[in-house]
């Protein structure tokens, strides 16, 4: 069962006008909010992100705060796993022809949510692998849009490489990854850049900064080189579907030896804490 416009449907059932600014020009934003034993994980923070992108864009929200949960909460009862994965879109509407440019129209909304799977301890342990890529990218990746075809090309590149991420930088400073957030821990210090206009805000992030907070590492919100990256004692990449991961390979330079950091040890086991909190 999915929502779209008003409706609970068969996903099979759910059609869209290709008059849909979505559909032509990428005209929306987006969350995904994780849902772990049938609680959904931070709402607010996400509801709260979802209302700047929808302001950043001059699109509508067509529901109060209260109205998202009750839909939200619908979906999730109908889902038979205890872990989820919501998605939800919004765009601007449909026209009745296609222009650049739109006046009022009613915005419409879809929203699934399919079984989440984090990785296990286990297999987290065996630390994964990223490749490093010039950040292309606009001046607005706070927003958090569907129009994703920069990031979905890095994600291509990363899947035909066999690799968990592309991570980004911008004029020598390392800025995120194509769907995550980065960290480094280097001489016993987390660092990670500043939000702003070159990074999504993620939700995730916020939450390993509370972790590493609760084990008494020192954070410096102020960014660092592609150089510092490679010469880090810990890489991590964090966002609602893949929690926090550790990264010990990076464009085929070993990190740390290989191992997975004491640091990312603590944090994630913090993280798991908040997550049944
Ligand atoms: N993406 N940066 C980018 C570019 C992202 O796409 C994401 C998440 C994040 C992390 O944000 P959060 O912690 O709020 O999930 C950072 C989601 C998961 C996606 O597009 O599916």
């Amino acid at each position: 069962m999915v929502y779209l416009n008003g409706e609970f449907i068969d996903k099979a059932d759910a059609n869209i006008s290709v008059m849909d600014r979505g559909f032509l020009f990428g005209d929306g934003v987006y969350e995904v909010i994780p849902v772990y034993n049938r609680q959904i994980f931070r709402l607010n923070p996400h509801l709260d992100r979802l209302q700047r992108s929808l302001d950043a864009v001059g699109i509508h929200n067509p529901y109060t705060d209260k109205q998202w949960q009750a839909l939200i909460e619908r979906l999730t009862q109908h889902n038979a796993f205890d872990n989820q994965s919501i998605y939800l879109q919004i765009t601007r509407g449909i026209d009745s022809k296609r222009a650049h440019s739109a006046g009022a129209l009613t915005p419409s909304v879809y929203i699934e949510s399919n079984e989440l799977t984090p990785r296990d301890q286990a297999t987290l342990a065996t630390g994964f692998s990223a490749i490093t890529r010039a950040d292309l990218r606009w001046q607005r990746c706070d927003i958090k849009a569907t129009s994703l075809l920069a990031n979905v090309m890095y994600s291509q590149e990363a899947r035909s490489a066999g690799v968990e991420e592309v991570i980004l930088h911008r004029d020598n400073r390392v800025t995120e990854g194509a769907s995550s957030n980065v960290f480094i821990i280097k001489d016993g210090a987390l660092l990670t850049h500043p939000t702003g206009p070159y990074i999504l805000s993620g939700i995730t992030r916020d939450l390993v900064l509370e972790s590493v907070k609760a084990c008494q590492i020192n954070i410096e919100e102020c960014g660092f080189s592609l150089e510092a990256l490679l010469a880090a004692d810990e890489v991590w990449i964090s966002s609602s579907t893949r929690e926090v991961m550790p990264i010990t390979t990076i464009d085929g330079q070993v990190i740390n030896q290989g191992q997975v950091g004491h640091c990312w040890q603590q944090v994630y086991e913090h993280y798991q804490q908040l997550k049944h909190a």
